[in-house]
């Protein structure tokens, strides 16, 4: 459980694929929440967190089936608001002592509207201003009566329980999902409900940052803490909170495996060394990789081995420093959420995904996280709120591996100097024509290929590379960016006279699924 001090809402989780949002949401409407899986939420769970409010999210299954997930009975005795969406509606009316039946066709799916019926409730206080309201639905089963003590507030022609409430209790009941971008109205229906829930919305930046380093110097005491720099927004903002705290009892090491972008390894030593005076060991092991790399062409075995070369240089150096007990690390709480799985099954690797786990438990360090309870745009908040430089707050991400992934086949200290130069005129014509912060990553990928030209009098054989630019929330899903012809046969031009090496230039249309965001 958390050492969060503010007020907090408990969101359940019955594993629906947006329960993510409800929390984006209420974030964004300064409201500390955590999403728990409901197999973990017990009594004394519920006791110990002490949630002013809670909110049941949707979910695959069927309340009518046996064995479908419920939450506790105490849920509904703790005196504080609850909202039920969707499965979690469903949930609440079986439990108190409605009836939900299956789907006959009465399902629905998609957008639908809401009207409301005669009495008006606080909870949709700015809604109908149109008559009706446009929502998000996506449901089989459907509440066939309401539970004593509910009434209803707003229909929908394939939802005549729409919303529900039982005001006295303030148990909330909806059928659609007010957490999507597809109910444009969500924002204000959650800001009501917290309203009721009389949430002061303590949660801010600032407030955030005085209670980690707080906390951080609990912690840690006296002892050292090393953190591993890899130049990235996450690792960069947990090093500089934790600095503010501790001080020189913070050491960063930042791993430099030659496989980094044009001025980048200068970039970090000179903000964390001079700018922050935050001690850091300059590990230039470039060597090292490009030598245990020298002939590798398969994706995996790349990844496989600057994954272990990183823990082996991470550990050496973190050897020599003495005293240390904790490492310093900048996971995210998106990667913290347990997600709820009703297929049980381990889903496939498509990549080893690079970073230190198990560093700490070989290297017998305890951990310190300072942003496990942090999304990427809170990180990057807190990032301001600390003087990062807006510039590199809002850098695109760069993969651990580095340009080893972009580099299909074998890498060579050539295909390296020639990729970083295109890519640094590929990101200052984006920059250029004022792009950068429009798209949500790009960079150039150096093709294993040589490709016949003309340039001048003479003939060239030299390297094609693929220009890339997605758009993405997550990284889980992109689509390719859509630059103008102009900007692509510009952008071409540049790189084949600015870029000695690079004969042709092609743009990879490709979205994700079914391509991944980095070429290998
Ligand atoms: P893919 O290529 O899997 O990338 O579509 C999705 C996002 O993840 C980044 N990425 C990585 N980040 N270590 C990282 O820290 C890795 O091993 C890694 N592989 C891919 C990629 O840049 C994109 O943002």
């Amino acid at each position: 459980m958390t050492e969060i001090q503010h007020e907090r809402l408990l969101i359940i989780d019955f594993g629906s694929q947006v329960t993510q949002l409800i929390a984006r949401r209420l974030r964004e409407l300064d409201v500390y929440c955590e999403i728990h899986p409901f197999q973990k939420v017990t009594d004394a769970f519920l006791d110990d967190m002490a949630p002013r409010a809670i909110i049941l999210s949707g979910g695959p299954a069927s309340v009518i089936d046996d064995g479908s997930p419920r939450p506790p009975n105490k849920v509904f005795k703790m005196g504080v608001p609850v909202l039920g969406i969707c499965y979690g509606q469903q949930v609440m009316m079986h439990m108190l002592g409605g009836r939900v039946e299956r789907g006959d066709g009465t399902a629905e799916f998609g957008r639908a509207y809401v009207t409301p019926t005669e009495t008006r409730i606080d909870l949709l206080n700015g809604w109908f201003l149109e008559q009706r309201e446009q929502v998000w639905m996506s449901h089989g089963d459907h509440v066939a009566a309401i539970a004593p003590g509910f009434d209803i507030y707003g229909t929908s022609p394939g939802a005549p329980f729409a919303v529900t409430a039982d005001l006295e209790r303030r148990f909330y009941a909806v059928q659609f999902h007010p957490e999507v971008h597809h109910t444009p109205n969500g924002k204000t229906f959650f800001q009501n409900f917290i309203q009721d829930a009389g949430f002061t919305g303590d949660w801010t930046m600032a407030a955030y940052r005085e209670e980690a380093v707080r906390h951080i110097r609990e912690q840690v005491g006296d002892k050292q803490v090393i953190c591993g720099l890899s130049g990235g927004v996450d690792s960069s903002v947990a090093a500089v909170l934790i600095h503010e705290a501790i001080g020189d009892q913070l050491t960063c090491v930042f791993v430099d495996h030659g496989l980094l972008r044009q001025g980048e390894a200068d970039e970090v030593v000179s903000m964390f060394r001079d700018h922050y005076n935050i001690p850091l060991i300059h590990a230039d092991e470039a060597d090292l990789f490009l030598g245990e790399l020298d002939g590798v062409s398969d994706p995996e075995t790349k990844r496989k081995i600057i994954g272990r070369l990183f823990i082996d240089v991470f550990q050496k150096y973190a050897n020599s420093i003495e005293g240390a007990e904790f490492l310093a690390q900048g996971t995210l709480y998106p990667d913290v959420i347990e997600s709820v799985s009703f297929s049980g099954g381990p889903s496939v690797t498509i990549k080893s995904h690079h970073n230190v786990g198990g560093l700490p438990e070989k290297m017998g360090l305890k951990l310190i996280e300072p942003l496990r309870e942090l999304f990427k745009d809170e990180v990057r908040a807190l990032g301001m709120e600390l003087g990062l430089p807006a510039s590199f707050i809002g850098r695109h991400p760069f993969p651990g591996p580095g340009l080893a992934i972009r580099c299909p086949g074998e890498i060579t200290r050539e295909k390296l100097d020639i990729l970083r130069k295109a890519d640094a005129v590929y990101i200052d014509q984006i920059r250029k024509h004022g792009l950068y912060d429009e798209i949500w990553q790009a960079f150039v990928a150096i093709l294993p290929v040589r490709t016949v030209g003309v340039m001048g009098d003479s003939r060239t054989y030299d390297f094609a590379c693929a220009l890339r630019a997605v758009n993405s929330v997550d990284g889980m899903t992109a689509d390719y960016y859509p630059f103008s012809h102009e900007f692509l046969g510009e952008t071409a031009t540049r790189i084949i006279n600015e870029v000695r090496g690079i004969n042709r230039v092609t743009y990879d249309i490709t979205s994700k699924p079914p391509g991944t965001i980095e070429w290998e």
